[in-house]
């Protein structure tokens, strides 16, 4: 069986390339996705990367993930900082899920540096720029295989 993994970007990430690059990098959004499709492929994985700037929508597709997916790589961006309701839903669903920060928020200022969604993580990675999101599928790869 193929494993599918669900990789999930919040608020203001599709400005990413655009939107203080001197913090979150040149890469795009779109050119993330597709080194996260090319690293899924060469993991045997497939990959499903979103984005949405609705924490609602971002719960909806955490909640119906189960049926679906293997595991979640999840960049909640600012709502990580805020959102109980991804926490619950991340919870509610038990898949297995790697948090990704672009930027290492315990660098920068102190709202930055506490994330509910690290709650339900098995494994955070920041401040590695885009390449924190292939780390995340090479873990996710060893860990859905192992259960
Ligand atoms: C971010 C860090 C958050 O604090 C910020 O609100 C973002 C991006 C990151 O990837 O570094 O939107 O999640």
């Amino acid at each position: 069986m193929t494993h599918k993994i669900l990789i999930l970007n919040g608020p203001n990430l599709n400005m990413l390339g655009e939107r203080e690059p001197e913090i979150y990098g040149g890469d795009s959004l779109e050119a993330i996705g597709v080194a996260c499709q090319h690293r899924g492929q060469t993991l045997g994985m497939s990959v499903d990367f979103r984005q949405s700037n609705d924490e609602g929508e971002l719960v909806t597709w955490i909640q119906s993930a189960a049926e679906d997916f293997s595991g979640i790589v999840v960049n909640g961006g600012a709502y990580s900082h805020t959102s109980i309701a991804i926490l619950d839903a991340l919870r509610a669903v038990g898949l297995p899920t790697i948090e990704v920060h672009l930027s290492n928020i315990y660098r920068r200022e102190s709202y930055r540096n506490h994330s509910y969604i690290s709650q339900a993580a098995l494994g955070v990675i920041c401040g590695l720029g885009a390449q924190g999101y292939l780390l995340a599928l090479d873990a996710l790869a060893r860990i859905v295989e192992e259960e």
